[in-house]
């Protein structure tokens, strides 16, 4: 299929740098969890611009917040004072446990990481950092190197941070092995999401947390991509009792699609921070914060995240029923509105095909997991199309 945009224009698609293999569609228009391309075609959005769009596309209330604010004042900088940045900042830290939380707001998740790491190191005084083989923390040189796959290393080794150590996501044992006392901090994501939406055993996170803790090493939970509910709780890692971090990482859905990245610290690493350490010129700024507020007034608003929850395990359950027994697929799996369907890498392909041509949009994730990330708001009917979409795949592929 030819890609189309309004424009119709040819150098409007050559002029962009080629770090992404695109689909050759393009939408106009969205509502909810549904999107339209430039022929009014209509998709379901199982993708969420990949885990953003938690409240689906063009929330009524999101959109007057940004109205109402960049119709005020959208930009002031970080040298003056910002009430709905230091409103958001208060409200994510009730999301925590105890008090004295402080955060530092920037545009990505890539730079929430960033900012994490570097005070990591600089409130403990140690040098190296473990991660998790098969993580996934972001493209800038710090976080790449922190990324547990070797693939996105290429081309850009002699970038990497040398004082990294990767151990297994899963085990304990590995971690442990590895913690020295020259190790400022253990950064993981709750659930990996990149990497294939791999859930960690019950107890990990929380025995990781312990023994970092034992050995004098920060505990950085990367909520990038869970975050904000998208497992069915505000933070994915409060699934597990007892994970105390002290250091939270959150983007991508925050905004609702204005992009906006938050590093929470806890007050004891706050403490090593002095003016001028860090920065960012648009990071918080009255426009972007102001639609964080708006997402979190619905976000923690009463029985959302449990609806979206209920509905997230509906979709799960069903994907389960629909492919039990099939051959191709070697596992499903997820939490809240967060779901992976691991098949063979061409089988996970035709899926994305064959939901495409019906009017559904799915991601593939490390090649052969079918990612569903689709936004909270995602309504039963649609689960059930999707689910009658899932069975006449798996009828075709019985024939
Ligand atoms: C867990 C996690 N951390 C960090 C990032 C990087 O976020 P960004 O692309 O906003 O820089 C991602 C992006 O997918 C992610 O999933």
């Amino acid at each position: 299929m030819a890609l189309k945009y309004e424009s119709e224009s040819e150098t409007v698609k050559d002029s962009i740098l080629g770090t992404y293999g695109r689909d050759e569609i393009s939408f106009v228009r969205g509502k909810g969890a549904s999107v339209w391309d430039v022929d009014g075609r209509e998709y379901v959005d199982m993708v969420a611009g990949i885990a953003v769009n938690c409240l689906g596309h063009n929330h009524p209330r999101l959109v007057a917040a940004i109205c109402n604010q960049a119709s005020s004042i959208m930009h002031t900088s970080n040298l003056y004072q910002i009430e709905n940045q230091s409103r958001l900042a208060s409200r994510l830290a009730s999301h925590l446990p105890g008090s004295g939380w402080k955060t530092f707001f920037s545009n990505s998740g890539a730079e929430a990481n960033e900012a994490a790491l570097k005070f990591a190191i600089k409130s403990t005084g140690r040098r190296k950092i473990l991660s998790a083989h098969n993580s996934f923390h972001g493209r800038t040189a710090l976080t790449l190197s922190v990324t547990g796959q070797p693939k996105y290393w290429k081309g850009f080794e002699h970038l990497l941070y040398k004082d990294v150590s990767f151990a297994d996501y899963g085990s304990p044992d590995s971690f442990q092995k590895i913690l020295d006392d020259d190790v400022a901090c253990v950064i993981l994501e709750p659930v990996q999401g990149e990497g294939g939406v791999i859930l960690p055993p019950e107890g990990f996170l929380s025995e990781v947390g312990k023994m970092a803790k034992e050995n004098g090493s920060l505990l950085i939970m990367d909520e990038v991509q869970t975050g904000v509910g998208r497992t069915g709780r505000f933070f994915a890692h409060s699934w597990e009792a007892g994970v105390k971090p002290d250091i939270v990482t959150m983007a991508k859905a925050l905004g609702g699609g204005v992009p906006i990245g938050a590093t929470i610290f806890s007050g004891e690493v706050a403490a090593c921070v002095t003016a001028g350490d860090h920065g960012s010129t648009f990071g918080g700024n009255p426009l972007s914060t102001a639609a964080a507020n708006a997402v979190l007034d619905i976000i923690d608003s009463p029985g959302f995240l449990d609806g979206a929850c209920a509905r997230g395990a509906m979709l799960l359950n069903g994907l389960k029923q629909v492919f039990a027994g099939t051959p191709y697929v070697a596992d499903v799996r997820g939490r809240g509105m967060m779901i992976g369907v691991e098949m063979d890498e061409k089988s996970a392909q035709a899926f994305k095909s064959f939901a495409f041509e019906r009017g559904f949009l799915v991601n593939i994730a490390h090649g052969k997991v079918v990612r569903l990330v689709p936004p909270l708001v995602l309504g039963e009917p649609e689960i059930s199309a999707f689910l009658g979409m899932a069975s006449s795949f798996a009828a075709s592929r019985m024939q």
